[in-house]
């Protein structure tokens, strides 16, 4: 079975290029290979590689910038126009389309915090309403036959993918921001669920292993959690005794708003293990 990875060196791409390896062919391809969205290109590659699933780590994460009209209209070519691509070429391939999309699709009030993969989407910032068009342009092909796994999953942490511009992890800026600060300031709210990226990378494949019906999934790992109260948890079990200010997302000068909770509830496969047994892993390796 031939597998082909896009945007294999970010952060999440690199785990599964680690994950598959060795059990199947597969074939990992980031911005060094080609710009996916030199269209022309992309399809004659895939074309030539006749890969039997298609996973798309690619995406234009900058939730800030993406308000930015220039930057909104790149985010909408990777985000959505690349994935409506993708499973075009999906269908003509008869291979399987894997896409990740977001928390951010949805967000909460007190009402209601959690979602479960069935829930509408209303995301309340750029980024998210670029994520929802992807998964449109994906649904809209399923009646012409398309195979697909549409996986949301949120703040997602682990080793650093292989690209030189991959980002370090939230717990990895916090423990360094903390060698060089007395107090840290972190926001207090965005409820919602960590995923450790070789969880989920496992939890990918194993939809397909186990013959998992094709839809909509939601993959985390167990526990919602604010940034804050995770920073907590990341000090004690580093014993970091720093202390550590809580705040709301109204102190700080970001220009996306934030879902103030996108607890992504999975109701159709096995639950993944909680995200400070994932911690806990992460940090001893
Ligand atoms: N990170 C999170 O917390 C989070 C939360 C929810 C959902 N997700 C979703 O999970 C998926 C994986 O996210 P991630 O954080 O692992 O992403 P990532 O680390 O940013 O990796 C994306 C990779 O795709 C490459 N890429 C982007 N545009 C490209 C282009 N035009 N041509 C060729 N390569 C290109 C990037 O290269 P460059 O680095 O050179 O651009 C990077 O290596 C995405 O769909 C994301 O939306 C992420």
């Amino acid at each position: 079975m031939i597998i082909l990875i896009l945007g294999g060196q970010g952060n999440l791409g690199t785990q599964l290029t680690k994950s598959l390896t060795g059990n199947y062919e597969v074939v990992s391809l980031d911005r060094e290979d080609l710009d996916f969205l030199d269209f022309k290109v992309l399809i004659s590659k895939v074309r030539e590689i006749a890969p039997n699933i298609i996973i798309n780590a690619a995406a234009y994460n900058a939730v800030d910038q993406c308000e930015n009209k220039e930057e909104y209209e790149l985010a909408m070519k990777l985000n959505a126009y690349f994935p409506g691509l993708l499973a075009d070429i999906a269908v003509e391939q008869k291979a399987v389309l894997i896409h990740y999309s977001t928390d951010y699709v949805f967000s909460g009030t007190e009402d209601k915090t959690f979602f479960t993969e069935e829930d509408t989407p209303n995301p309340v910032n750029k980024y998210g309403e670029s994520k929802f068009q992807g998964e449109q342009e994906i649904l809209r092909r399923v009646e012409s036959g398309l195979k697909y796994y549409l996986i949301r999953t949120s703040k997602l942490f682990g080793p650093r993918g292989s690209s030189p511009q991959a980002k370090p992890s939230f717990f990895d800026i916090m423990l360094d921001l903390v060698q060089n600060k007395k107090e840290l300031t972190v926001v207090n709210e965005e409820l919602s669920c960590f995923t450790y990226t070789p969880d989920l990378s496992l939890a990918t494949r194993q939809l397909w292993e186990l013959e998992k019906p094709y839809g909509v999934y939601h993959l985390v790992n167990q526990g919602p959690v604010t940034w804050y109260d995770a920073v907590k948890e990341l000090f004690r079990l580093k014993k970091i005794t720093a202390p550590i200010r809580a705040v709301r997302s109204e102190n700080l000068l970001r220009a996306a708003r934030r879902p103030k909770f996108s607890i992504l509830k999975n109701t159709k496969v096995k639950k993944m293990r909680s995200w400070e047994e994932a911690l806990q892993e992460y940090l001893r390796k």
